[in-house]
C-alpha cells in the first residue's frame, strides 16, 4: 500500500502582496501542504521569510504548514516556528546543517510538529540511513536550494528510489524543485509522495487547477503502477 499522494504549495512563486488571496485560491483547490521556504542567506544565497510571515499565513488558513528550514543552526529557531505554526504541520531541517540530528528531531517532535530531513543534490542517502524510522518524512532535493523556478536534477530519481526501498512504509518521502506536469509521473514512480511546486503553480493563470491536474497525474502514475504489477 503506497503513501498517499500530496502536493504541497511552494508560496516562493506567489506574489508576496497578495498571500491571503493565493492561499485562499490553493486552499479552495483542495491543496494539502503549505510549503514555506526559509532561507538564511548562509546556508544558501537568498533571504526569505521567518516566524512573523508564518504566524500571518496561518492565521487565514487551516491548511497544515511544511516549513523547509534553508537554515544554519535550525535548533535555534524550531519553537519560533512551531508556534507560529500553531503546532499544525512538520519542520523539515537540512542534515547538511547539524552535528547532532537525534538531538534536533527530539526538538522538534517535542513542539508537536511533525519531522522532515532534508538532503541536498550532493548529499548521498546515508548521511540519513540510520535515523529513518526516527522521522516523519524525507525530503529529496531536486535543486540547490536558494530559488524557485530553476530546472530539475535527474541525480535525484535514484536517491527517491533507495530510500524507498529501505525506509518503513509508512515514511513519507517528498520531493522539491523543478517538479513540473511533465515530470512529476517520474519522481512518484521512485517512490516520492509529497510534491512540492512552487512555479508549475503560482507561474500559471490558474493556479487551482495547477494543482488539481499535477496531483491527477501522480494519483494515474500509482494506478498504472499497480495495473503493471497485476499484469506480469
Ligand atoms: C528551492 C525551494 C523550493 C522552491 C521550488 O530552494 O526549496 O521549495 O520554491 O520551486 P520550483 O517548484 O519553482 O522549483
Ligand atoms: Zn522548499
Amino acid at each position: 500500500m503506497r503513501n498517499k499522494i500530496k502536493i504541497s504549495a511552494s508560496i516562493l512563486a506567489a506574489n508576496p502582496m497578495r498571500f491571503e488571496e493565493e492561499i485562499k485560491r490553493i486552499e479552495a483547490a483542495g491543496i494539502d501542504l503549505i510549503h514555506i521556504d526559509v532561507m538564511d542567506g548562509h546556508f544558501v544565497p537568498n533571504i526569505t521569510m521567518g516566524p512573523f510571515i508564518v504566524k500571518g499565513i496561518k492565521s487565514i488558513t487551516k491548511v497544515p504548514l511544511d516549513i523547509h528550514l534553508m537554515i544554519e543552526h535550525p535548533g535555534r529557531y524550531v519553537e519560533a516556528f512551531a508556534e507560529a505554526a500553531e503546532s499544525n504541520g512538520i519542520i523539515t531541517f537540512h542534515i547538511e546543517t547539524v552535528q547532532n540530528p537525534k538531538e534536533i528531531i527530539t526538538q522538534i517532535k517535542n513542539t508537536g510538529m511533525k519531522v522532515g530531513v532534508s538532503l541536498n543534490p550532493d548529499t548521498p542517502t546515508e548521511m540519513v540511513e540510520n535515523f529513518l524510522d526516527q522521522v516523519d518524512m524525507v525530503l529529496v532535493m531536486s535543486v540547490n536550494p536558494g530559488f524557485a523556478g530553476q530546472k530539475f536534477i535527474p541525480k535525484a530519481l535514484p536517491k527517491i528510489a533507495r530510500l524507498r526501498n529501505i525506509a518503513p512504509d509508512k515514511m513519507d518521502i517528498q520531493v522539491d524543485g523543478g517538479v513540473i506536469p511533465e515530470n512529476i509521473s517520474q519522481v512518484v514512480k521512485q517512490g516520492a509522495n509529497v510534491i512540492v511546486a512552487a512555479s508549475a503553480i503560482f507561474k500559471t493563470n490558474d493556479p487551482g487547477n495547477a494543482i488539481k491536474s499535477l496531483k491527477q497525474i501522480a494519483e494515474q502514475t500509482i494506478e498504472k503502477g499497480a495495473d503493471n504489477l497485476v499484469n506480469i
